[in-house]
């Protein structure tokens, strides 16, 4: 008889300590935050779950366009979080000597080597120990040292089209031999080792399934900085480790290990001018860089230079083949440069730069869809800083998306939504100008993406070789790729059928 009283009393009880707890939650997080007055869904005020449901489903770029189109371009999407779209801020949190740090989401993807963190040039947070990671290898990167590495690009086109002759007529899936080919390059001109992704027509070791994997680790951990952190200090112990942490990357510490060997082994090593031995020949000279950083430097080429091509490959294929008018355009002008005697066999870095059309498609291409899909997040240096007219206090963190920036009407037009090449040919120099320093999908400043000269290069030559020598088109006229944001905005079927042209 009693027992039904009771236990309405009770959820009573219940029900007015938990309103209570989310009201003094609330309070004390308004109170503590200094960003009471930035707009925001209230669970993101006082709580770090709604962070975790802009990433839950794999469709974060959509989910941080839909709360800034209903909040505006400064929003609250945590207790001590703030997401901005407004492109004029790019260079204030992003910019050379502004001292924003990055926050423990990019420690989720730091490497674990003879059981300790290893930092890469990519997730270092300290500046000082980036700067010494960066200096004795920044020159590798430069535009003047592409054309050593163009040849092993070369090498893996040819792979790729001998193989697309081979499957001629038969639907291929491109979302898995672009990637296929991203990585066999990089990995050539890393070290000279083609994995054989594209001999083998496989994820060789798993190794991609592996990156996938430690990716949806990375997108959830990444949301909750004291959960890094913790499990950062638990993967002190190697028992702990294994249970907590994925270890994906062990395979490629593997390689690239037994890689460094068999160069130091070599007799013809001075022939080489891959990544490898062109940091070995530094080494030589300079001493600088220890066993550790060649490790370090030489693996995070793989991570960083594979999955962010292979996007941005399969972004320019699948726009130029789902628009006749603009897969028209391409065509001619590689057909046009060819009749001219301006393209050589193998195309090269610097003829594929004067393509002026297939140059504006590839920056759409990355503008529609980065390879990035995720807010680059930062704090707030001491001091606090002046962000869309709020202050915000040290410690915040604070982001831009390039999804989000690269829908900015004011910057690329009203047409922002749609896949237009000409947006970059037809622009005044003050427009190009605006819309090459609101463009994200390279990062922005001090931290910009240092790999950025390899892919121009190999994106550039690869693509016109591809329709230079084959027609390609949709398997299925009505298909649609499918997208899945862990970090990388990575799309998955996107199924092409190719006939070799005659005329070549
Ligand atoms: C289309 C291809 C690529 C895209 C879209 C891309 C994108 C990016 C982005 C957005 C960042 C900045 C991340 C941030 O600020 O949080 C970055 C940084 C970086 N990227 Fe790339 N990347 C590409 C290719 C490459 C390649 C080929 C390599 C190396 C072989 C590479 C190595 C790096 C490194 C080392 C950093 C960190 C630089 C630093 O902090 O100093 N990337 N990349």
């Amino acid at each position: 008889m009693l027992s039904p009283i009771l236990s309405t009393l009770d959820a009573r009880v219940l029900g007015l300590l938990s309103a209570s707890l989310l009201v003094l939650l609330y309070a004390y997080s308004e109170h503590r935050s200094g960003l009471r007055k930035i707009p925001g869904p209230w669970l993101a005020r006082i709580s770090i779950l709604f962070r975790f449901r802009l990433v839950w489903k794999g469709d974060a770029p959509l989910q941080y366009r839909r709360v800034h189109q209903q909040y505006g371009p400064i929003v609250r999407v945590g207790p001590k979080h703030v997401s901005i779209a407004d492109p004029a801020m790019i260079p204030l949190i992003y910019g050379l000597g502004k001292n924003f740090t990055k926050t423990p989401f990019y420690t989720t993807m730091s490497l674990n080597y003879q059981g300790r963190r290893m930092d890469s040039m990519f997730t270092e947070r300290d500046s000082q120990a980036h700067k010494a990671l960066k200096s004795p290898v920044a020159q590798l990167f430069s535009m003047t040292n592409m054309r050593n590495f163009e040849v092993y690009a070369d090498e893996c086109t040819g792979i790729f089209m001998d193989a697309m002759r081979d499957l001629e007529g038969q639907a291929v899936d491109f979302a898995e031999w672009l990637q296929w080919y991203a990585f066999d390059v990089i990995g050539s001109i890393t070290f000279q080792r083609r994995f054989g992704f594209m001999e083998k027509r496989e994820d060789v070791d798993g190794m991609i399934g592996k990156i996938n994997d430690g990716l949806e680790y990375v997108k959830l951990l990444g949301q909750v900085e004291s959960l890094v952190r913790g499990f950062e200090f638990a993967s002190r112990w190697k028992w702990l480790r294994r249970r907590l942490v994925p270890d994906t990357m062990e395979r490629f510490l593997q390689i690239t290990e037994h890689e460094v060997r068999k160069y130091d082994d070599s007799e013809r090593r001075t022939a080489r001018t891959d990544f490898l031995s062109q940091l070995r020949a530094k080494k030589e000279q300079s001493g600088k860089i220890s066993p550790r950083d060649m490790v370090n430097h030489l693996s995070n080429n793989l991570l960083a230079g594979s999955d962010t091509t292979a996007i941005a490959l399969r972004a320019i294929i699948y726009f130029i083949i789902r628009d006749a008018r603009i897969h028209s355009k391409v065509v001619e002008e590689i057909q046009e440069a060819d009749r001219l005697g301006k393209l050589s066999k193998a195309i090269t870095f610097e003829e594929c730069l004067n393509l002026t059309y297939l140059q504006a498609v590839i920056k759409e291409a990355m503008r529609v869809h980065p390879s990035v899909g995720f807010p680059l997040e930062r704090y707030v240096p001491t001091g606090g800083a002046e962000l869309c007219g709020y202050h915000l206090p040290a410690g915040t963190n604070v982001s831009i998306s390039a999804p989000v920036v690269h829908m900015d009407r004011n910057i690329y037009g009203s047409d922002a939504d749609d896949f237009r090449p000409e947006r970059w040919l037809e622009a005044s120099p003050e427009q190009l100008k605006l819309m090459d320093r609101s463009f994200l999908a390279f990062g922005h400043g001090s931290r910009t993406c240092i790999g950025k000269n390899i892919s121009i290069m190999e994106m550039g030559k690869f693509v016109p070789q591809i329709f230079r020598h084959f027609e390609i088109e949709l398997a299925e006229e009505d298909s649609e790729w499918h997208v899945h944001a862990a970090w990388f905005w990575k799309q998955s079927d996107l199924r092409v059928r190719l006939r070799a042209r005659s005329n070549m």
